[in-house]
């Protein structure tokens, strides 16, 4: 690629990466960086404004309880999980200075607006959020799975019916980032349609 081809917003999108949960160090941005980071992922493009997003910041004082949740969540998939693997699970609440919890609220019959529509708003302000975490020094590592649809995480953060927790989002500094992970070539993701 032509080496004129290149901006410093460019050069962002090209350099995002997840970092690795276990890694992540202190400090977390602090409330008014959150904020504008936040404020970011907020400026996602969204058909018919409807926002189906937000975001909560899990307190310090209710990791012990995100914990739990976890683990009844692991019981709720696997009722006969080994202690290693419970232990795990619960790991999740303590990795990382600071744990978004990003939930989609997806309006299935709107008379308008697909839910592949908002959900794509979602996956949006995730990539927003990510940048302007990345812009300001932070790292981030998502996680998601079936855990995420369980009764015990979803009326854990007293989620309405029409929302879904999307991703356990783990944030701090870098700490040590993980191996580079391959990306996918150009003639992969792209091609010219002759009709
Ligand atoms: C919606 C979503 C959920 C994800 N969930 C996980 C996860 O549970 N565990 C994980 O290690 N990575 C998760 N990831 C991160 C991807 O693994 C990561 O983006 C991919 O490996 C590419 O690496 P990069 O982000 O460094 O470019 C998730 C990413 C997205 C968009």
């Amino acid at each position: 690629m032509a080496a004129e081809l290149t901006n410093p917003a460019y050069a962002a999108l090209l350099a995002r990466r997840s970092g690795n949960a276990r890694a992540l160090v202190g400090p977390a941005p602090d409330a008014a960086t959150l904020e504008a980071i936040i404020l970011a992922a907020s400026r996602a493009p969204d058909h018919g404004r409807l926002v189906p997003f937000r975001f909560l910041e899990v307190a310090e004082s209710a990791r012990d309880h995100l914990a739990d949740m976890l683990e009844a969540a692991s019981r709720a998939l696997t009722p006969d999980l080994p202690q290693p693997e419970i232990d795990r699970a619960r790991e999740k609440a303590h990795q990382g200075p600071l744990i978004l919890a990003m939930i989609g609220r997806i309006e299935t019959h709107h008379p308008k607006i697909t839910a592949s529509d908002q959900w794509l708003a979602v996956g949006c302000a995730l990539e927003n959020l990510l940048l302007a975490l990345q812009s300001f020094g932070f790292a981030a590592a998502i996680r998601s799975g079936k855990f995420l649809e369980t009764a015990p995480m979803h009326e854990g953060f007293g989620l309405s019916a029409n929302e879904h927790l999307v991703s356990l989002i783990a944030i701090g500094k870098p700490g040590e980032w993980p191996p580079e992970k391959p990306k996918p070539t150009l003639d992969r993701v792209f091609a010219r349609w002759n009709g």
